[in-house]
């Protein structure tokens, strides 16, 4: 396991929520968002510094008032195949919705990513909190929260199903013999699901990593299952320790309880992290590069988001928050709008009062000179409250006073790396590789059959998938009748 912290960094080029006016910047080009240069540059400034990840957020709906780095981006698995034949070994995550793809065509995709960036893919699995996204795939209306989680649980399933269609050894590939392709090491899916009907095989290899390393992002009580149950890392928010530590706590006992090693699900909150040559010089360039987030009017149009974009300028500012509001919420980001209108309704606000509220600067942990940054990620990461960060890039000046500054710190504390160990993501991660589940049945059924446990040790599979976590090998008679009866 690896015990250094874990960093990733996000690529939002001209600005995410709540940065409507980044691209203002003179550093960000108008076009970052869609100039695979750009995002090249960051790649390799990030993996010379020997990062873990770059990760791609994604959604697919918007409205003029979303902010610009949505209005106008490239879709992450088409991106990421670009950034995978320009860089060698920095992991390469794209968000993916659950909701809006079916199983067969994002596992060969996320297979194919895997096999091009030699064992560095990555899915962020979301099952989309814009409901707008139904009206681009021919739907009157979004999924609800347990059809959207449940659609999620049992996309991830079969994917891995998918991913274990070949066995590692499946293609002889001997021109001597003329054999291609070893037949007893292909192996269909037949997936007869609630929401999918898949026969498979895959028609791709294993890929490097067995199963490309799955991130989740949800934070409903579905969403905190899903992650604990199925992914390898959750991204959240930072907010303090104490509350990232419960909510690391919280993914790490529910997996513990789905029979998981808690230690296989890494907890990587976002971290905005400004660098300054004082603590006092770090926290002004913070409230500068306030001044390019949203005004009024911008927050005012991005608070219905949460809400399936309802429309907040039709309402009286001065008036009491209009609570009813979370009603259109139903099937958008129902958790985020529930603690928006609970704090509105506990503290009497009104609606200018909510926008001034969310509008206003709120201090980042991770602001300081580099020695304080260094100290608060060590902090952080020795209570547990997070395994690692991903880090905002809010301007590539200061991605490097990052890179240049603190990690050298904290590489002389021994809690980064200074170079690459493995090749691929899982093996930065400190993640086993999944052992193939038709292998592992082959093993097991050959162990059963010999009476010299010598034999059948020898027979189990060898290398760096043997160390997966026993209690994550799903047994092998039980995980393929999951696949089939599920
Ligand atoms: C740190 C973080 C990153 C997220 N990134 C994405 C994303 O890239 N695309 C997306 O559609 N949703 C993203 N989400 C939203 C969630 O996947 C989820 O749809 C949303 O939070 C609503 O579900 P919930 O109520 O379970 O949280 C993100 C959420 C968090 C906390």
């Amino acid at each position: 396991m690896a015990r250094h912290i874990t960093f990733g960094v996000i690529l939002t080029g001209t600005g995410g929520p709540g940065e409507h006016n980044r691209w203002l910047d003179p550093e960000i080009p108008g076009d970052a968002s869609v100039d695979i240069d750009w995002y090249t540059e960051q790649a390799q400034l990030a993996e010379q510094a020997a990062l873990d990840l770059v990760f791609i957020v994604d959604s697919q709906f918007i409205t003029p008032d979303s902010p610009p780095h949505y209005l106008n981006r490239l879709e992450p698995l088409t991106l990421l195949s670009a950034l995978a034949a320009r860089t060698e070994r920095i992991g390469l995550v794209g968000t993916a919705t659950t909701s809006y793809n079916s199983p067969y065509n994002l596992a060969r995709r996320f297979a194919s990513l895997d096999l091009i960036s030699r064992g560095r893919a990555g899915w962020n699995v979301v099952t989309s909190g814009d409901a707008g996204t139904a009206g681009n795939y021919s739907r009157d209306e979004h999924y609800d929260y347990a059809t959207r989680y449940g659609r999620a649980a049992e996309h991830i399933t079969v994917s891995r199903a998918l991913w274990d269609s070949y066995e590692d050894d499946a293609f002889p590939r001997d021109r001597e013999s003329g054999v291609f392709l070893d037949p007893t090491k292909l192996h269909r899916t037949e997936h007869r699901g609630e929401h999918f009907s898949i026969d498979g095989p895959l028609n791709i290899e294993r890929s490097p990593q067995g199963h490309p390393v799955i991130f989740q992002a949800g934070d409903s009580t579905e969403g905190r299952d899903l992650g604990a149950q199925h992914a390898d890392g959750i991204f959240t928010h930072a907010s303090s320790i104490p509350a990232n530590k419960a909510f690391a706590d919280d993914i790490k006992s529910r997996a513990a309880a789905f029979g998981r090693n808690p230690e296989h699900v890494l907890i990587l909150p976002g971290a905005k992290i400004i660098v300054g040559d004082t603590d006092e010089q770090a926290r002004q360039i913070e409230l500068d590069q306030h001044r390019l987030s949203n005004t009024f009017d911008q927050a005012l149009g991005e608070l219905g988001r949460p809400f399936g974009w309802h429309d907040f300028r039709a309402y009286d500012l001065d008036a009491p928050f209009p609570v009813e509001v979370l009603v259109h919420a139903e099937r958008s980001f129902k958790t985020q709008a529930t603690q928006i209108v609970e704090h509105a309704r506990s503290a009497g606000l009104t609606l200018r009062q909510v926008v001034e509220q969310r509008s206003a600067p709120h201090p980042s942990p991770f602001v300081g000179s580099a020695e304080t940054v260094a100290d608060t990620l060590e902090e952080w990461f020795r209570a547990g409250a997070a395994d690692g960060f991903n880090v905002y890039v809010s301007t590539p000046a200061q991605f490097r006073r990052f890179i240049d500054e603190v990690l050298p710190i904290l590489r002389e504390r021994g809690l980064a790396r200074s170079a690459y160990e493995g090749r691929t993501l899982r093996e930065h991660l400190g993640l086993p590789k999944p052992v193939n589940r038709h292998t592992a049945a082959r093993a097991a059924a050959a162990a059963a059959e010999s009476l010299d446990p010598a034999d059948a040790a020898a027979s189990a599979p060898a290398g760096p998938t043997a160390a997966l976590d026993p209690a994550e090998a799903a047994t092998p008679a039980s995980s393929v009748a999951q696949f089939v009866d599920a």
